[in-house]
């Protein structure tokens, strides 16, 4: 006899395929000490190149004060948000002042993009995204608030180009609207992810003209904006944009999970266009606040600029250093292998459409099963909302010891999925 709801039952069934098996290799990660015979796991974006500086510098503070065994505040410690004020001041070279007022502290960027569609949305609206996307959003969008993501695809895909562009999002808008749906905002990811790409302003503009026009938010994702590799340019913030056509419904949203490898910590914040979403967000985030203490180690971390400085120097240098490795090494592996230059994060996006039997979604998996059977979980495409058939997402800021056993596996994995033929549907 099953005791709890139906949603309760159901909620396997909803998850994107990327949170199951994220939940799945949780249970059973290799590790070259303690876990030999598990599941390689460069599927999860996390970046482990600067984890003993990471450690040693968090466990120089050490902070317990009375404070952190009371309630915390729902919008975030408003020490933590001036410091983070200050900090993307000083990262962006912001030539103003940010407020305080504007910004909320949340579960993660999960958490912030579940409350943004909470009050931005009604049920069953929708936002539309970039597709291929970060597909952990259609939890974040549904669980709380029951709203959808509605995809809207990159153009150029087969071409290998994933191009993004205002058209995608007025054909997204028009094509949800014949739909009978409901769309009330675009989420847009610079530094993409997959893809790695990073979109000047130019790009993004015609988007919030586009946006403003029909009253949509735009909710801008830049997790990865220090994590761009050090040949590229300096990353041009929204926060930076002179003329945001519709202020109000335009709003920043980052992490500490990506560009400070600090995923464990659940940080995440919104500088909102209003500071009405913020209160009328505190009142959800009650729930999901993460604690005083957590908030004021950040604080700490964030109060120390020359570190702050030190820290995302030599994580983009290793971030650099690393992707061309693992680049080199993937392609190294069978020459039918592409992987498509990119310019930030953690991913190599790597073009496996020459060795699929067939060029199906149906083949993609039948690979990505032959991969994963083999201890290696890496993202197919269509778990990312991709197109084309072929592409997968490897990430590399893994240990280099989890490289290693996985590139040795990856190996023999597509020597047998050579070896194999299209299975008869007779
Ligand atoms: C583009 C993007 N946004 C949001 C998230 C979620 O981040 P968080 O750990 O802060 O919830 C991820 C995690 O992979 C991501 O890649």
């Amino acid at each position: 006899m099953n005791t709890l709801s139906i949603r309760a039952q159901e909620i396997g069934g909803t998850l994107s395929q990327i949170l199951n098996k994220f939940m799945l290799v949780q249970k059973n990660t290799y590790d070259h000490e303690l876990n030999t015979n598990g599941i390689c796991n460069l599927g999860v974006a996390e970046n482990y190149l600067c984890e003993n500086e990471l450690i040693s510098k968090l466990q120089s503070i050490q902070i317990w004060n009375t404070s952190h065994i009371y309630y915390p505040n729902s919008v975030g410690l408003l020490s933590f948000r001036q410091t983070l004020c200050q900090f993307f001041q000083n990262t962006f070279h912001l030539n103003y002042q940010l407020s305080p007022d504007r910004m909320l502290v949340s579960s993660g960027l999960s958490g912030i993009m579940s409350l943004i569609s909470y009050v931005i949305g009604d049920k069953n609206d929708v936002l539309l995204i970039a597709s291929p996307y970060y597909t952990a959003f259609d939890h974040d969008v549904s669980a709380l608030a029951n709203c959808a993501i509605f995809r809207c695809p990159l153009l150029e895909q087969d071409s290998g180009q994933f191009i993004l562009s205002v058209e995608i999002f007025q054909h997204g808008y028009e094509k949800a609207v014949r739909q009978g749906l409901r769309p009330c905002g675009i989420i847009l990811v610079n530094p993409h992810n997959p893809t790695g790409d990073i979109y000047d302003e130019e790009v993004i503009q015609p988007i919030l003209e586009y946006a403003a026009e029909k009253q949509l938010h735009v909710v801008i994702d830049e997790i990865y904006a220090l994590s761009i590799f050090d040949d590229e340019k300096p990353f041009q913030s929204m926060l930076t944009y002179k003329n945001i056509i519709d202020p109000q419904r335009t709003h920043f949203v980052w992490s500490l999970s990506k560009d400070f490898a600090l995923s464990g910590l659940r940080l995440g914040v919104i500088y909102a266009g209003s500071e009405s979403l913020c209160s009328c967000a505190a009142a959800i985030n009650f729930l999901q606040v993460p604690s005083t203490i957590v908030q004021d180690i950040a604080r700490m971390l964030f109060s120390d600029q020359s570190w702050i400085d030190s820290y995302v120097k030599l994580n983009r240098s290793r971030l650099t250093a690393r992707y061309k490795i693992v680049k080199q090494r993937i392609e190294d592996l069978d020459e039918r292998i592409r992987v498509r230059q990119t310019r930030a994060g953690f991913f190599i996006w790597a073009d496996l459409r020459l060795l699929l039997h067939a060029t199906t979604f149906e083949e993609e998996q039948r690979l990505f099963e032959t991969i994963f059977s083999h201890g290696i979980y890496m993202s197919p495409g269509q778990f990312l909302g991709c197109s084309q058939p072929g592409w997968f997402r490897i990430i590399f800021s893994v240990r280099e010891k989890w490289i290693d056993e996985a590139l040795r596996r990856l190996k023999l994995a597509l020597d047998v999925y050579n070896q194999s033929s299209i299975p008869s549907t007779a």
